[in-house]
């Protein structure tokens, strides 16, 4: 099969056996979003995208093949997801596409310079019947641990990395990122994040239903649908602590303020529970920087 058909979903998820195919609306990444997340990534200058938790390789397979410059390798716990992902990049004949089976949170993640989240740990959160399958550790205390480590590796990026959600990142995003842009994507909405700033000041942003909330020690921010951002005094604070600019940032001619910050539709698709799982973790004091 060739990607003549990336505006169809359904005909590219005829390259995975039928069962993959069943939960893919709920659990792969829809081929336009994946189409427009590389795109995402290609503007912020990334060379090397880690799909953090890659399922059966559907976000990987597109974008590899939307910006064939980029490589692309997709990290899945679930062995036998890792190896359909394989066989249909054999098919696909996508040489700047890699998959392998690991735990992502317990890997270092200093090869990559963007790192792509479609909620992959809600499903810790989900009832049984609405899992992909019982065959991985799933609970509460498994979420917190993912986000916290996923939390930690943002933190310790550098400049310039970016990082792109769909559907919420389940994990925290420190204030040393940006959102570039926030639209309407799929079932639910899409952000670039990039980091501009070298000084991490502990502050977090949490993806929720009504959009993104800054949290820091001084005063939350609330960014929603539409309105322009005003920074509070907290991140006019941080903005002040940044103001040499980053060169990835300087290089890039970039000078865009942070964009439309829109909420998510209360007609998300249940990927996204009611009480997002960034927040959820976000309330357990074990996962509060120092
Ligand atoms: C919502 S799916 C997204 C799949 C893929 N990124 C896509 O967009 O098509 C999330 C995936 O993350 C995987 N996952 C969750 N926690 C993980 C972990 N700690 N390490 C590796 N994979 C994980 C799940 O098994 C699931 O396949």
């Amino acid at each position: 099969m060739t990607l003549h058909s990336l505006d169809d979903d359904i005909a590219f998820d005829s390259v995975y056996p039928a069962e993959v195919r069943r939960i893919s609306r709920r659990f792969w990444t829809p081929v336009a979003v994946a189409t427009r997340a590389a795109h995402l990534f290609a503007s912020a200058g990334a060379t090397h995208v880690l799909d953090v938790g890659a399922g059966v390789g559907k976000f990987v397979l597109v974008a590899s093949a939307v910006a064939p410059d980029i490589r692309f390798v997709g990290i899945e716990h679930r062995r036998h997801l890792v190896d359909v992902a394989s066989r249909a990049r054999e098919r696909l004949g996508r040489d700047n596409a890699r998959f392998k089976a690991a735990d992502v949170t317990r890997m270092a993640w200093t090869a990559f310079d963007g790192f792509y989240l479609f909620n992959p740990f809600a499903e810790n959160l989900y009832e049984g019947g609405d899992c992909i399958d019982q065959r991985v550790e799933l609970s509460k205390r498994r979420l917190e641990r993912d986000a916290a480590r996923v939390e930690r590796a943002l933190r310790r990026a550098p400049g310039g990395t970016s990082v792109v959600t769909y559907h919420g990142a389940t994990a925290r995003i420190p204030g040393c990122y940006e959102v570039e842009t926030s639209e309407r994507a799929g079932t639910d909405w899409l952000r670039l994040w990039i980091r501009r700033c070298e000084v991490d000041d502990g502050s977090l942003f949490v993806e929720e239903a009504a959009g993104v909330v800054g949290r820091s020690k001084a005063r939350p921010t609330t960014w929603r649908d539409g309105r322009r951002y005003r920074p509070s005094r907290a991140s006019s604070t941080l903005a002040a602590r940044c103001a040499t600019p980053l060169r990835a940032a300087t290089n890039r001619g970039d000078s865009r303020s942070p964009s439309k910050i829109g909420h998510r539709s209360s007609h998300a698709m249940s990927m996204s529970p009611s009480r997002s799982a960034a927040s959820m973790a976000s309330s357990d004091s074990s996962l509060r920087p120092a």
